[in-house]
Order: C-alpha cells, then structure tokens, then sequence
C-alpha cells in the first residue's frame, strides 16, 4: 500500500504517504454508519469502501460505526431497526459476528475508527466497550492495525516525494460531534464555533447530525519574510448510511412522527494534491463526495 497509517500519540493518527504527481492522495472519511441499524445501506457503504480498496486508500470512520439500540431492556428496542439475523438474546455476540465478517475483508484499508455518542452509551449503560472488542477481535483475526481513536482527535496527512525536499503535512481534526444541528441550520453555525476552538487545521470533519455539507473559511496570516497568505480551512460534514425516512409499507415511524427530514447519506474524500511548477511544489485539498 502508498500510504501508512501510524499512531503518533493518543490523540494524532499519521497517515502517511508517498505522493505522485497528479494523483491525489484521498481518504475515505465516514460517520455514523450504524451498521447493526436495519436501515443502514450496506451495499452503498460496500460500494465506497470497494472503491478504496480498490484505489489502494485508507478509510476513516468518526464514531457511531454501532448502532447499539436493540440490546434487551433498551427503551428504543424496535423491530423496525433490529437487524434480523441480530434477534437473539446475545446481541453483542451477534453484532459482532456480523461486523468481523463484513470489515474483515477491508481491515487493512482501514486507518482509524473514532467514538460516537452511541459507543459511548453503551458502554455508560451497559459497562461493554463494542468499538474496542470489535477493533481488538477484528485486528487479531486479520493481522491488521487498525487504530482506535478518540472522541475527538487529529490525522496527520504526511506527504513525501521520492525525490528528498519536497514534502508537505496537511492536518485533519476530528469530532464525532454533539447536539441537534438544527433543522435549519443544519449544523452550520458550529464551523464558527470549531473555527474560535482549533487552531491548525486544514479540515475539520464531524458527524452525529445526519448533515453533509462542505463550508471553507479560509484563513490569513503572514510569513516571517512579511509575505501574506491565505490557508483554506474546509469544514466537512459528515452524513450517515442509517436511511431513516418513512419506507412504502410504513404508515409511520419515529423519524416521522418527529417531523424530520429525509437524511443525506454517504461520505466524504478528503484529497490532496500536489503540482509542479517552476521548481516549485503546490500542494492543494479538497473534498468530493461518496454519494
Ligand atoms: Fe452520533
């Protein structure tokens, strides 16, 4: 593989990167997958993660990979969510089994998962940790090293030519994300409150809102010689798999009953990419949606 990902702290995972010229180096950044949610759609989640495999990149997914919402004696427990095949009294045992088989043959793309709000509720209510023992169990059965990472933290995009001098590190701050977004809005406000928080930052992606949207805010500062620049801060937000909206058989359900709208679904590519001129080396980023 191009890129390795290496964990640099507890907080910063490195992926790392031999660049060619013209081919950007992406990476596939997905939120709230909810997996074991009977209305999350594999297949579309299966299409984009082939295309990484296909395209030798890494993935990236920023909490609520789990749903976690039909274990016995859960309040939200409801067939239309519940996965058939999850329908036993050992849920975890069957969630887990499901995902091993479904992850496996894609671990060694997969640089990092991160902590949603509905790992980290179980684990409150439960005193289970389904994220660390599916990564654990799935790194053990495939030989892969996929790192577990915070709530929040960093990835370090390092890219390097053959060629010594020419190297450049883009940075990415994750955020599984809180709150309601607002349905009109839609989360946009919160790019300005990111923007007062982190500093650094080429993107800025999070999840949890069921949104997607792409907002740049570029940035000015000066170099030591006095020369002004501009960097573009991308705030990239994640949508979800979990297609919630009423089916044709349905004559209602929650997301219904609650007047809330259809949601969009899929990932984001975070790319960069390097150009030459004059001597010089460009680097730019960009995002491009996995719809
Ligand atoms: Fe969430």
């Amino acid at each position: 593989m191009n890129s390795i990902a290496k964990r640099l702290s507890h907080k910063v995972l490195e992926i790392k990167t031999t660049y060619k010229p013209k081919t950007p180096v992406s990476v596939l950044c997905v939120a709230d997958v909810h997996f074991d949610n009977k209305n999350c759609k594999i297949r579309l989640l299966k299409k984009h993660m082939d295309e990484a495999l296909d395209n030798d990149r890494l993935m990236f997914f920023c909490g609520d990979t789990f749903c976690l919402m039909q274990g016995p004696g859960d309040p939200r427990r409801s067939s239309a969510d519940r996965h058939d095949q999850d329908n036993s009294d050992a849920y975890v045992n069957s969630v887990l089994s499901r995902a091993w088989d479904f992850f496996g043959p894609y671990a060694h793309n997969i640089a990092g998962m991160s902590y949603g709000n509905h790992e980290t509720t179980y684990i409150k209510k439960n005193g289970i940790d389904v994220l660390e023992l599916f990564i654990d169990g799935l790194n053990d059965k495939c030989g892969s090293n996929v790192q577990r990472m915070p709530f929040e933290g960093w990835i370090h995009h390092s890219l390097e030519s053959k060629h010594k001098g020419r190297a450049s590190c883009f940075k990415t701050y994750f955020h599984h994300g809180a709150g309601g977004g607002g349905p009109v809005t839609k989360g946009v406000i919160k790019t300005n409150r990111r923007n007062a928080i982190v500093d650094g930052a080429d993107f800025l992606i999070s999840g949890h809102i069921h949104e997607s949207f792409i907002i740049e805010t570029p940035k000015i500062y000066t170099t030591r010689r006095g020369n002004e620049l501009t960097r573009n801060v991308l705030h990239v937000q994640l949508p979800t798999y979990k297609d919630e909206h009423i089916k044709e058989e349905e004559y209602f359900n929650y997301h219904t009953i609650s007047e809330r709208s259809p949601r969009p679904l899929g990932g984001w590519w975070l790319n960069i990419e390097a150009s030459f001129s004059g001597g010089n080396t460009d680097f730019k980023h960009s995002a491009t949606r996995a719809q």
